[in-house]
């Protein structure tokens, strides 16, 4: 099966949707079968400076706008793409390969961005604080940042932007986005229910481009620019650590994760198994909190290893239109590469191959990355699939004895994105939750992700948070106002 779409989209500049600066386009393709889904425009360093001039001119009329006014935006935004579901979903299956029941999943997440935020908006308190002198008072004051430039990859194409447009806009702030070139047809529609739902001209505006630097390069050295907010790799986080720090502009960055899953031998195995692969196989694997390493107490550990490969051998993997596929392809043939790496080195260092365990080629998976949702049995720290993130569809389990060691397993990592454990012990629960190095805990619960609750990571997963009621400080400054000469009262 392929993808039948053909969409070609535009840059948003000013409100306005055209071609970039001399007419340069790049297709996007299918990842299930290679062919050709829509292209967008090749943008240059002359658009990316035209999106931050709009930008940055739509900035006092939006920072003033009443924010019951940029709340109602955001809530019709969000009725616009629930609306829409259909095509936004189909169209970021045939450029992101996921299933289309995931993709219109991410949707509906994608939506509760907009509301979430929309809430948000209208309760940007200040604060009056207690005198230290009676004849002055103190008043802290919550103000936009300015201008934004959002970041955004192609494992979630429209949730990733609507955790940072929804916050951004609620704010008062104006922002450009630049989503990541395999992806940009998805970032396009979701625009478009922005400027439909009544946005002025100037408030969002799209970048698609081909070359990431060239981009980066111009948003880093426009004075303008005031806040960066990234989710991506933790080697280009580092980057853009070091390429903020001449204009001193403020990041929020969402890197790498290497999630812990750990099993203790009293969890419930079946919701255990169940929420495992909830976490790992979700999008085949390529989200920053799947979890990674997954780690079961020696108890239980055959008994679980046979439930999840009797669930895992069962899942239908093809391309992520055809009815009741759960596994779709990779997003590349990159990324397949490094998932055959991982699992070749375990097996070469002794895993067993549970499940899977090599590429899907050949008739209905011609022209696609697939790769086979895979289990490794009995993976040891001398493996590279150990300390480096996956970010496809292999399970590796390793097992334990005590807490002890399972929090010492689990937090030897440079990552400290997302972890899970799952028992019933409710001392347990907590006392394991405060000990994981993480920033994100699921505690009996294989997806962590929602509007109501701050997401991000510690170590060198990143900075900042997304969602939740802290989301929006990251596009606030803070300001107070010393009043002197108030006198007594
Ligand atoms: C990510 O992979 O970066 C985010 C996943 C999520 O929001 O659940």
């Amino acid at each position: 099966m392929a993808t039948t779409m053909n969409l070609d989209e535009h840059l948003l500049i000013g409100g306005s949707w055209i071609d970039a600066t001399g007419g340069a386009r790049f297709d996007v393709t299918d990842p299930g079968s290679g062919a050709r889904v829509g292209s967008v425009p090749n943008g240059t360093e002359a658009d990316v400076t035209a999106a931050i001039d709009a930008a940055a001119a739509a900035l006092p009329g939006w920072r003033s706008t009443p924010a019951i006014q940029r709340a109602r935006i955001l809530r019709k935004a969000a009725d616009l793409m629930r609306e829409r579901a259909d095509l936004i979903a189909t169209t970021m299956t045939s450029e992101q390969g996921k299933p289309l029941a995931e993709a219109k999943g991410e949707v509906e997440y994608a939506a509760s961005f907009f509301e979430w935020f929309a809430g948000e908006a209208e309760r940007v308190y200040g604060q009056i604080a207690p005198p230290m002198n009676t004849n002055n008072r103190v008043l802290v004051l919550r103000q936009p940042v300015g201008v934004v430039a959002a970041i955004t990859p192609w494992n979630f194409p429209a949730a990733m932007m609507t955790r940072k447009l929804g916050p951004a806009m609620a704010a008062g702030c104006t922002s450009i986005v630049k989503p990541a070139s395999a992806t940009p047809l998805t970032a396009a529609l979701v625009l478009r229910c922005i400027e439909d739902a009544g946005a002025p001209a100037g408030v969002v505006n799209l970048i698609t481009s081909r070359d990431a630097g060239m981009v980066a390069k111009t948003i880093f050295s426009d004075d303008r620019v005031r806040k960066i907010s990234f989710t991506g790799s933790t080697e280009i986080g580092k980057d853009l650590i070091r390429a903020s720090a001449d204009q001193v502009k403020r990041l929020s960055l969402e890197l790498g994760g290497h999630a812990p899953y750990i099993i203790f031998d009293d969890a419930d195995l079946d919701e255990a198994v169940d929420g495992l692969i909830a976490s790992k196989f979700r999008n085949a694997g390529q989200t920053c909190v799947c979890a990674n390493r997954v780690y079961v107490q020696r108890g239980v550990y055959d008994e679980f290893l046979k439930r999840l490969v009797a669930k895992v051998d069962a899942f239908k993997v093809g391309h992520g239109l055809t009815e009741g596929v759960v596994i779709g392809p990779m997003i590349d043939g990159r990324a397949v590469d490094k998932t055959e790496e991982h699992v070749q080195d375990a097996v070469a260092k002794g895993a067993k191959l549970a499940s899977g365990g090599q590429r899907l080629t050949g008739g209905e998976f011609e022209g696609g990355a697939f790769y086979a949702p895979t289990v490794l049995d009995g993976v040891t720290n001398e493996m590279q699939i150990y300390y480096e993130e996956t970010f496809g569809p292999v399970a590796g389990l390793t097992p334990f004895d005590t807490e002890d060691e399972a929090i010492a397993f689990a937090n030897d990592s440079i990552y400290g994105l997302a972890s899970y454990f799952h028992t019933k012990d409710y001392a347990r629960l907590m006392r394991v939750a405060e000990r994981l190095e993480y920033g994100i805990v699921g505690a009996n619960a294989g997806i962590i992700s929602a509007a109501n609750a701050p997401f991000g990571g510690v170590k060198q997963s990143g900075y900042g948070r997304e969602g939740g009621s802290v989301g929006i400080d990251e596009y606030l400054d803070v300001k107070y106002v010393l009043m002197g000469g108030v006198g007594t009262v």
